[in-house]
């Protein structure tokens, strides 16, 4: 396990799979490094790519009004992060190669921060770090636990933003989310 500052340096001037070629920032993550809850999404969208941070175009928008709802905010007691750190070409899913020469550095980064709380963002992240069997539709809000850390999904901000039927299921997975910090956590309210 590497320290933030050697995995960060490592990670942004990586090239183990072919997203190094056609990136213009790796997007490493962001917010405290002492959060207790981590969100993880897909990868980085075009804006993502040119700011070098996750989460950053209309999405991340809504996903920055979600958090708000719970709060939870970026500057304050979430850490956001990708499972890839490289934006795929035409915003297409990360390939299983991509994600698997990828996954070490959310690992680092999981390991580091040490959360109790781990949301998924869509099913990409779901199906690699809850089960590969997830169903989104099914058990986004649904609640895992895996090496002591509790898990859950959330509908992508991108696919809410498609279907806007979406948003109640999401308030109610939201204040599951609150729920369980009050639960769980010692700090994330405090
Ligand atoms: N979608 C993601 O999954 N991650 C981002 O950082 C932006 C959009
Ligand atoms: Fe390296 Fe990950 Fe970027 Fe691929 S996506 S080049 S593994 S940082």
């Amino acid at each position: 396990m590497l320290d933030w500052e050697e995995l960060e340096r490592q990670c942004l001037s990586c090239q183990k799979c072919g997203l190094a070629e056609t990136r213009h920032h790796v997007v490493f993550g962001t917010g405290p490094r002492d959060a207790e809850v981590m969100c993880i999404g897909e990868g980085p969208g075009e804006h993502e790519d040119l700011q070098g941070l996750p989460f950053v175009g209309r999405g991340g928008q809504l996903l920055d009004e979600m958090l708000e709802l719970i709060d939870l905010s970026r500057d304050k007691n979430v850490y956001i992060a990708n499972m890839v750190k490289c934006r795929p070409p035409h915003n297409r899913d990360p390939l299983n190669t991509e994600q698997d020469a990828c996954i070490g550095y959310l690992r680092n980064q999981v390991a580091l921060i040490r959360p109790k709380i781990i949301i998924c963002l869509g099913r990409i992240s779901a199906i690699r770090l809850i089960k590969p069997d997830f169903k989104i539709t099914k058990e986004h809000g649904q609640w895992f636990e895996k090496s002591g850390v509790h898990m859950t999904a959330l509908f992508h901000p991108a696919a809410i933003l498609r279907d806007p039927s979406r948003r109640p299921d999401t308030f109610v997975d939201l204040k599951g989310i609150q729920a369980k910090i009050r639960e769980v956590c010692t700090h994330t309210y405090r």
